[in-house]
């Protein structure tokens, strides 16, 4: 085994969790994490995952910890699979501690491994010395989850399904910065008795792939979709937008259902907002709120902040319903303890601000990018 040969870095990092309003659902390479579809989000604000990886020479093991309690099976593994990676990339061979918290339980369905992954690769690779630009970090966090390629940026995020068989062009960029659209909020509707997901989506999506009936058509209506949704969010127009992310919420879903065996993640409450927003939308004769869910119970309600108070009521009085959260879309994954001896802070990769997507200027790439 090859010993140390200079100390361990350490770094920490935070990065948030995402709700897409175009779904990534089902991979062309399961080994190195290539979707079939573009997908595209809204990074949430307030919630976040903290992680901090300190590479240490008297460590036998990488020792994981997450939300306090030492990570097991699963969970550990998928987290010594990035450490690998980042060590491969940087021809280091030091065991790491690693420690995570969310600050929003775990539990709750709220998409943590797209968090946990995305601080996990900025965290490792900035410990290891590597220095990443963010479509860098795009594409090693992807290979933790998916859908933590787009939790390396703040605002509207799409992630370029890309071509190329050996991933290079399937990151994540932005499309719009988090202060795009001050009036469009995300009201997260907590349901009781969520179940907590036993089978990972990435597995799950390819049970989809495999055995259901209706997803080559899904495949074939997302690339207008997305373009639809890009447009509409580029103009913040809520009466184009809100039908369209709905549509795809049951475009998922009708996915889902016709996967053999099939796959159900909402509760009866969940059911019940799905309907009461509709309800809403129709008495309002306009699209008043849009909903939308992930591999999991809980449902995203998007509305704009003159509808918000009494969407808000409407939801609350739903029974099941046991917490509202209002969340703007907020900013992208940051290192906090910048000025360490190891990494050198970046130039963000920074989204148009305001008006129609347009390229995102890349960092130059500097460091070993992982493969
Ligand atoms: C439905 O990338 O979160 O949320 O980490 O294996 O659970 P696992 O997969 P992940 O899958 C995301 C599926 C989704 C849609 C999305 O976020 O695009």
């Amino acid at each position: 085994m090859p010993r140390p040969h200079r100390p361990g870095g350490s770094a920490t990092f935070e990065a948030p969790p995402n709700i897409a309003l175009v779904k990534y659902w089902g991979v062309r390479d399961a080994e190195r994490v290539l979707p079939y579809n573009s997908s595209l989000s809204v990074t949430l604000g307030r919630f976040r995952s903290r992680t901090r990886v300190r590479f240490d020479p008297t460590l036998d093991e990488d020792r994981v910890v997450l939300n306090g309690a030492p990570a097991t099976g699963g969970p550990r593994a998928a987290v010594v699979r990035m450490l690998d990676r980042v060590r491969a990339a940087a021809g280091y061979a030091l065991r790491a501690e690693v420690t995570s918290e969310n600050n929003f339980p775990t539990a709750s369905g709220l998409a943590s491994s797209a968090s946990g992954f995305a601080a996990l690769a900025g965290a490792a690779s900035a410990a290891a010395g590597l220095r990443l630009s963010p479509r860098e970090l795009s594409r090693l966090a992807r290979h933790g989850s998916g859908s933590a390629a787009r939790s390396i940026y703040g605002g509207f995020v799409l992630w370029r399904a890309g071509r190329r068989p050996d991933g290079r062009d399937s990151y994540a960029r932005p499309l719009f910065g988090e202060d795009h659209w001050p009036a469009l909020a995300d009201l997260v509707v907590l349901v009781a008795n969520a179940p907590v997901k036993t089978v990972r989506s990435a597995e799950a999506m390819q049970a989809t792939v495999r055995t259901s009936p209706e997803y080559p058509q899904r495949l074939a209506r997302l690339p207008e979709r997305i373009r639809r949704i890009v447009r509409a969010l580029a103009d913040r127009d809520a009466a184009r937008l809100f039908p369209l992310i709905m549509e795809e919420c049951d475009d998922f879903r009708r996915v889902c259902e016709t996967t053999r065996p099939p796959l159900d993640y909402l509760t009866a409450t969940s059911r019940a907002v799905l309907a009461e927003v509709r309800s809403l939308n129709r008495a309002a004769g306009r699209p008043v709120a849009a909903y939308t869910h992930d591999a999991g119970a809980h449902v995203h309600v998007f509305v704009l902040a003159r509808d918000l108070p009494a969407v808000r009521r409407r939801l609350r009085a739903l029974p099941g319903v046991t917490a509202l959260r209002v969340v703007r879309p907020g900013p992208g994954a940051r290192r906090l303890d910048a000025g360490a001896p190891t990494g050198r802070r970046r130039r963000p990769e920074r989204p148009r601000a305001t008006g129609r997507a347009g390229r995102s200027r890349p960092a130059a790439a500097r460091g070993r990018p992982p493969r």
